[in-house]
């Protein structure tokens, strides 16, 4: 199995719906038996909760529901994931750090990803945070996010010949 985790700051609204969103397309590519995912923030601000009600109202939109309840990266998400995905630069630097303090080690290169790096349409290096936002950037973050699956599976499925 593959594991991939997804990661942003409070795991309530960019993470929950990277997730979300990248199950559905292993399920239409029929490869759940292959990889699985999940999802973390860096901050335990909401810990438990279920996704944002405006994360969870644009992935039903699409017919995605979102059920994961909010948890803090921990250091055995180290040994327990392949991959380890940043929705922006601060998540990264953060995780970085966290593997150093809980393996002694900085993850080694194509472990961690920024998920925009495999947007072809970036116009940016970041899933923009739409915490403070309306409900069009939560439906942009799922546009963003969606595109980032679709190439990151194919890069998955290319890496390990699936
Ligand atoms: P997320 O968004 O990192 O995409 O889940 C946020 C969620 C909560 C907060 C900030 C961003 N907060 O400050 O509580």
């Amino acid at each position: 199995m593959i594991n991939v985790l997804f990661v942003c700051l409070g795991n309530i609204c960019r993470s929950p719906l990277a997730e979300g969103t990248f199950r559905d397309l292993i399920e239409k590519k029929g490869l759940s038996a292959k990889i699985a995912c999940d999802s973390a923030g860096t901050h335990g601000y909401h810990i438990g909760s279920l996704p944002d009600r405006r994360s969870r109202r644009v992935a039903a939109d699409y017919g995605i529901q979102l059920t994961h309840q909010a948890r803090k990266l921990s250091s055995d998400d180290f040994a327990n994931f392949d991959y380890i995905i940043a929705m922006d630069e601060s998540n990264l630097e953060y995780i970085q750090t966290q593997s150093y303090r809980s393996t002694g080690f900085y993850p080694e290169e194509g472990r961690v990803f920024l998920y925009r790096d495999f947007d072809e349409q970036a116009d940016s290096s970041h899933v923009p945070d739409p915490y403070y936002d309306d409900i069009t950037a939560f439906e942009n973050v799922y546009q963003i996010v969606l595109r980032c699956g679709e190439i990151f599976l194919e890069y998955l499925i290319k890496e390990h010949h699936l």
